[in-house]
């Protein structure tokens, strides 16, 4: 739906697109960043075909590679911008791969590599990783009942990762509503960005070690966190036993973990979320009212609110122009 309005638009666009090319000097300081829908559509005509071929059959292969493409696009922009540096192997300041939340977590470079490998025979050493991990994770969304946004191009790779970033930046499961809200203002998104963008939460599971906290002993009670529901608790509970051996099993962020819906909104309402910082959203007069809009609306109104704010996310710290550089694998600098 979204796409066929944005076609419908674009034949109008480009008449004040060229006034735009003339008036470009006065004009760009303005906008928000450098990045352009248009930026392989003579360099590799068909990179958004080759994209969604291999996010299609890795999807075939494993439901769940949509929701780790997102999240693996997420803490790519939120450590160095979105530079591709959570897909380096190493660097001088560490790797992210290996950071808290990212090690024995992160899912989905392998699929990045192989988008690269044919992209690279294709278009050599033309588009980004960090574009194709853009790419990827908006395809994964729309492939799983999700909106279709267009993707703004024109990222390049970052030539360093940082480790420690990582561990520092990246939003904990178990901090406080204010500290995440802090995280994602110091990336140049809002609470109404950090409210839609948890709805990402709509697709993918978590490790029981991320949510335990709230089953046995909440903050040292000795008794679960009082604000989970009973049924849910006990689910849980029998999911991940209070043994470390339990820790890496798995459960679904939100009762219906292989669809792009709204359900993540109406499951905090009837306090099933599953992190921590997903029911925190109902703590809050301000976030509640908005997973309270979300849950009600038309799901229309979060697919066009969250491809606004995955773009918004999407040209966090880009490097642009002669900054970086076009990796040749998306694992190691040139
Ligand atoms: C607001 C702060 C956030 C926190 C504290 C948070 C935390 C987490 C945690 C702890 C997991 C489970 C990881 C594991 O057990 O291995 C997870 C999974 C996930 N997160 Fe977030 N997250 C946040 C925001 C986001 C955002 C903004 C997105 C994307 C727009 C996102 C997308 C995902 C997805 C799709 C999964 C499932 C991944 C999979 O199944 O492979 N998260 N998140
Ligand atoms: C299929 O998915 C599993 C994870 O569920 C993964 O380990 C495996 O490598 C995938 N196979 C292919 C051919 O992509
Ligand atoms: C939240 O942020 C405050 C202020 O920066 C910090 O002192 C506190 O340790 C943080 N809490 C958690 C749980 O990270």
């Amino acid at each position: 739906m979204l796409t066929a309005m944005g076609q419908k638009l674009f034949p109008y666009f480009t008449i004040p697109f060229c006034l735009m090319l003339f008036l470009s000097p006065l004009i760009l300081p303005l906008v928000s960043s450098q990045l352009n829908y248009n930026f392989y559509d003579y360099s590799c005509p068909r990179l958004s075909n080759m994209v969604r071929y291999f996010v299609w059959s890795a999807l075939k292969n494993d439901t769940r590679i949509a929701a780790s493409l997102l999240r693996l696009h997420f803490h790519d922009c939120f450590v160095n911008g979105c530079d591709g540096s959570v897909l380096l192997d190493d660097s001088k300041d560490g790797s992210e791969k290996n950071a808290f939340p990212n090690r024995q977590s992160l899912r989905g470079f392998e699929v990045i590599d192989n988008i690269k490998a044919d992209v690279e025979r294709f278009c050599p050493s033309t588009v980004s990783c960090a574009d194709i991990l853009t790419l990827a994770a908006s395809e994964a969304v729309y492939q799983v009942g999700g909106p279709n946004w267009r993707v703004p191009l024109g990222r390049r790779d970052g030539t360093t990762a940082n480790e420690m970033d990582a561990n520092t930046q990246l939003p904990s499961p178990v901090e406080p509503l204010q500290n995440i809200t802090a995280k994602f203002i110091s990336k140049g998104l809002d609470l109404k960005d950090l409210v839609v963008l948890s709805g990402g939460h709509t697709i993918g599971f978590a490790q029981c070690f991320t949510f335990k906290g709230r089953l046995f002993d909440f903050k040292g009670s000795g008794k679960p966190d009082p604000s989970l529901d009973p049924s849910s608790l006990s689910n849980l509970q029998s999911k991940c036993p209070n043994r470390d051996a339990s820790n890496r099993n798995l459960a679904p962020l939100d009762s219906s973990t292989d669809r792009f819906d709204n359900a993540y909104y109406t499951n905090l309402k009837s306090n099933t979320g599953l992190l921590e910082s997903d029911q925190a959203l109902m703590g809050d007069p301000q976030t509640a009212a908005m997973v309270n809009f979300y849950s009600t609306m038309n799901q229309y109104y979060f697919y066009n609110d969250f491809s606004a704010s995955m773009v918004k996310l999407g040209n966090v710290g880009v490097l642009t122009g002669q900054n970086g550089q076009i990796r040749k694998k998306c694992g190691a600098v040139n």
